[in-house]
């Protein structure tokens, strides 16, 4: 296959795995996708133009990794561009045979571009909808069949679970959500200006969010001791909460689910005790206050908190089991740093249970039936 033949091409570059690899690439990737993006402070979609000023809603539609990576984008162009946003998982969205205009862009999120879900629900929107796609393979059927794709630039992904594709689909989304708010009229020159300013140092974060390994590791041979795990987060963390229980349980095996914190208490926290690691992600924004109150209903009840946030966040709360400490980063993009820690847990899990990070069990790098 294409993803074998591109193995054997690419090598782990003194990593032991291509996961542990692609996970160190994501400053440079990162970096590289802004640079593609960014004309001074100004976004430009050198793939062609998107006009956001006309549209008046966005479905958004992927499948895994890809499809949490829009749940994140969703509280961005609300919040930046003030138009509304659904997200579904292309398997469910093409049978639920959703209403669509020319005044709805329908965004496509697929690393390899040619996962048979996704492509289904890009046919089923095409004609009805604007088509835009963001992919790493520009060559695939995905980007080949939209009115506009856009590169993420990861360069080749070969483990299976998604890693550097995510944070730079973020990346791209992020801008995106910059360019949606300043055609629309929602974001000034200045708020723009500072976005874009705050965007060019997440490279450096991500960099030193990955100095943070030693300690993952050493969390990682507790976790790999579970049975099961829960992620938490708030806001755009909430999003990063499911996609750090699907990298613990793609590759680990480990059972994990992702909630959002508030929502713990309508029924997951039947399932804490002792046993079961909670792992919080909270960087100190608005509405840290809230999640650390969840995080002492569990602490309550036994359960072993891990709390990943920044300094501020670590000082304020200090009765976690556990903490990683995060660089300070502007909270609305802090899912893109936070992709860091999730994606280590998950691996040193793996590495210390032993399973196979880059090809798990029963899954797919690429998912071509429906
Ligand atoms: C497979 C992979 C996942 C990936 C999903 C979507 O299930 O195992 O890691 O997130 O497909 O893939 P895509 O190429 O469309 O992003």
């Amino acid at each position: 296959t294409r993803i074998a033949e591109a193995a054997g091409r690419v090598d782990k570059g003194g990593h032991r795995h291509f996961m542990a690899k692609e996970i160190h690439e994501q400053p440079a990737v990162i970096d590289a996708c802004l640079s593609h993006y960014l004309d001074g402070d100004t976004v430009r979609l050198r793939e062609g133009e998107i006009d956001f000023s006309g549209v008046d809603r966005i479905v958004m539609v992927a499948c895994g990794t890809a499809s949490y990576a829009c749940h994140v984008a969703k509280y961005w162009f609300e919040q930046i561009a003030r138009v509304p946003v659904e997200v579904d998982v292309a398997s469910e969205f093409r049978y639920r045979e959703p209403p669509l205009s020319d005044r709805t862009l329908a965004i496509f999120v697929s690393q390899s571009g040619e996962t048979a879900d996704t492509l289904a629900a890009l046919r089923y929107a095409s004609g009805k909808a604007q088509i835009l796609s963001i992919v790493n393979v520009d060559t695939s059927s995905i980007a080949r069949e939209s009115d506009v794709a856009l590169p993420i630039l990861a360069g080749v992904e070969i483990g299976v679970a998604s890693t550097k594709a995510f944070t730079c689909q973020l990346t791209v989304l992020a801008l995106l959500a910059l360019k949606a708010g300043a055609d629309r009229g929602t974001l000034t020159a200045e708020d723009g200006k500072a976005h874009v300013e705050a965007l060019r140092k997440m490279p450096a974060l991500v960099s030193q969010a990955l100095a943070v390994e030693d300690r993952i590791e050493d969390i990682a041979r507790s976790l790999a001791e579970a049975r099961d795990v829960l992620f938490l987060g708030r806001g755009a963390m909430y999003p990063l909460a499911l996609e750090g229980a699907l990298k613990l349980k793609e590759i680990s095996y480990i059972h994990a689910e992702g909630y959002a914190s508030g929502e713990l208490k309508h029924g997951p926290i039947a399932l804490v005790d002792e046993s079961v690691p909670i792992i919080v992600l909270a960087p100190r924004d608005h509405l840290f206050g809230k999640t650390v109150s969840n995080m002492q209903e569990v602490m309550a009840r036994g359960g072993r908190v891990v709390l990943i946030s920044d300094g501020d966040g670590l000082a304020a709360e200090s009765a976690a089991w556990r903490t990683v400490e995060m660089p300070r980063a502007p909270a609305i993009w802090a899912p893109i740093l936070y992709a860091v820690p999730a994606q280590m847990l998950a691996y040193h899990t793996a590495i210390a249970k032993g399973t196979d990070a880059d090809q798990p069990r029963n899954l797919a790098k690429s998912v071509t039936v429906e």
